[in-house]
């Protein structure tokens, strides 16, 4: 087998440097101010890409934010690999909790930080990367297309949109991802599910306007004090969401397979302090690690109305709004939850005000094979870079491409991330390890040449 260290290792100052480079790209996919940077990021990914040596390297253009396609065929009857990430970031706020500007990278104890610097930018260009090394050392095994989206984080709609109409385009064996988490640097692990995705927004209107707290405080209705009744009844005291239905749908996940999740390392104490808590809290009869991988969970992501200002303001609100989101699991769909959510939350509220829910975007959950040649691919080459087994997880974050992908394209996805839980994504201080970085860069490339190797087994 070939080994490509050599090389790695020789680049490894340059590989970092480039990195930097496209971190220092705002390309905020949520905020429109930033439209221009995000097509800049766009183009930047296009060259590399270029620069790399795929063949051909297009931007596709749509009602949002570019797609970035391109290809390396090397002979149409080898295997091809499809390699999906997104160069669009979360919004660095709030920023006075930085510790260096979120667009300036800098390294310090070994990790890159910068928003975007671990979810996705970094580890989308560890695909670039590998496929240089490849390239400079006799070129890859299978045939490499790559489709880099600008809308992951906005709910990748013109992906979706673009993936049903180009399906002859977008033809392959497998798709590789790099956008989730390993367990630890020295746990490696490979992601088989992923939770599933309802976002709705919440209007609750008590008077035609705003009043004058005492004049009309206890005699009329406010709405922010109700919804805040209303949301608190979403859950009871174990910890169980109450919308009618919905866990009807929810995969009994069997005994062995819980037992089974539950070996991988997990240190309650540690989790703990690292995210500043107390004690955790769920669904009752449930661990930490099965509340955010089996289980569906309900949370208000935002919430407003009313004065938040300066200062006292003594007011009733006419309005107060709510941002819910749910995570959902096998097999539950994304469009029925909305649905229930929507009849239970109009349900609920008391007729002295009025319900508005609008849903947002919303994702599948996915659980695939271990038993698969990709998933062989991945766990033999992060045996080899990291000396170790990878252990089989499931990410409680969504990436709602994935089950559209075997929907629209029939293809699996095997999802080789290098993350880290306390790397911080969608907050502030991102950060991605060095480390992290250049051993995705060498996993990948051992990715290509064992997956080659397991398809040439299967079809022969
Ligand atoms: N890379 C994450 C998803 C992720 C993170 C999966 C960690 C597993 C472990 C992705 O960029 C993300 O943040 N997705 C959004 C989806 C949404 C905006 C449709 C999410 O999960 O909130
Ligand atoms: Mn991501
Ligand atoms: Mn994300």
């Amino acid at each position: 087998m070939k080994d490509f260290t050599g090389y790695i290792n020789a680049n490894r100052q340059r590989f970092i440097d480039e990195l930097l480079d496209f971190l220092r790209i705002p390309s905020v996919s949520a905020d429109s101010k930033y439209k221009k940077d995000v097509e800049h990021a766009a183009e930047w990914v296009k060259k590399s890409l270029l620069a790399a040596g795929t063949d051909k390297a297009e931007i596709i253009p749509t009602s949002m934010h570019p797609i970035v396609y391109a290809e390396k065929i090397i002979d149409p009857k080898l295997p091809t690999v499809l390699a999906y990430g997104h160069y669009d970031v979360q919004p660095p706020d709030p920023l006075n909790l930085w510790k260096s500007p979120p667009f300036e990278p800098v390294i310090k104890d070994g990790k890159i930080y910068a928003r975007g610097s671990c979810d996705d930018k970094g580890q989308v260009y560890m695909h670039v990367k590998a496929l240089e090394v490849m390239m400079k050392n006799g070129g890859p095994p299978c045939n490499v297309k790559f489709l880099i989206e600008g809308e992951e984080e906005v709910g990748s709609v013109s992906l979706g949109d673009f993936v049903k109409k180009n399906r002859k385009k977008l033809e392959a064996d497998i798709i590789l991802i790099s956008d989730t988490e390993i367990i630890a640097n020295d746990v490696p692990s490979i992601t088989v599910g992923l939770r599933g995705l309802t976002y709705v927004e919440v209007e609750v209107t008590g008077p035609g306007r705003d009043l004058h707290s005492g004049v009309y405080g206890g005699a009329v209705p406010n709405p922010i004090n109700i919804l805040c009744d209303m949301i608190n009844s979403l859950k009871d005291k174990n910890g169980h969401i109450t919308i009618p239905g919905f866990y009807k749908d929810v995969r009994v996940v069997p005994a062995k397979e819980r037992k089974e999740l539950n070996k991988a390392p997990f240190s309650l104490k540690k989790y703990k302090s690292e995210v500043g808590i107390e004690d955790v809290t769920g669904e009752k009869g449930y661990t930490t690690l099965e509340r955010t991988a089996i289980r569906p969970s309900l949370d208000v992501n935002g919430i407003w109305g009313g004065y938040t200002g300066e200062g006292s303001k003594t007011v009733i609100a006419s309005k107060a709004y709510a941002k819910i989101s749910m995570r959902l699991v096998p097999n539950q769909d994304s469009g029925k939850m909305t649905a229930l959510f929507t009849k239970h939350f109009k349900k609920i509220a008391p007729p002295s005000v009025k319900v508005k829910v609008t849903p947002f975007h919303g994702g599948e959950p996915v659980l695939l094979e271990t038993n698969s040649a990709g998933y062989r691919a991945a766990s033999e080459a992060m045996n080899t870079s990291f000396g170790k087994k990878p252990i089989p997880t499931r990410g409680g974050g969504s990436i709602p491409i994935v089950a559209l992908f075997k929907k629209e394209l029939g293809l699996d996805s095997v999802m080789l991330g290098f993350g880290l839980n306390s790397d911080n994504i969608h907050s502030p201080n991102e950060h991605y390890g060095v480390f992290n970085y250049m051993k995705g860069i060498e996993t990948i490339t051992l990715f290509y040449s064992n997956f080659a190797r397991e398809v040439s087994k299967v079809k022969s």
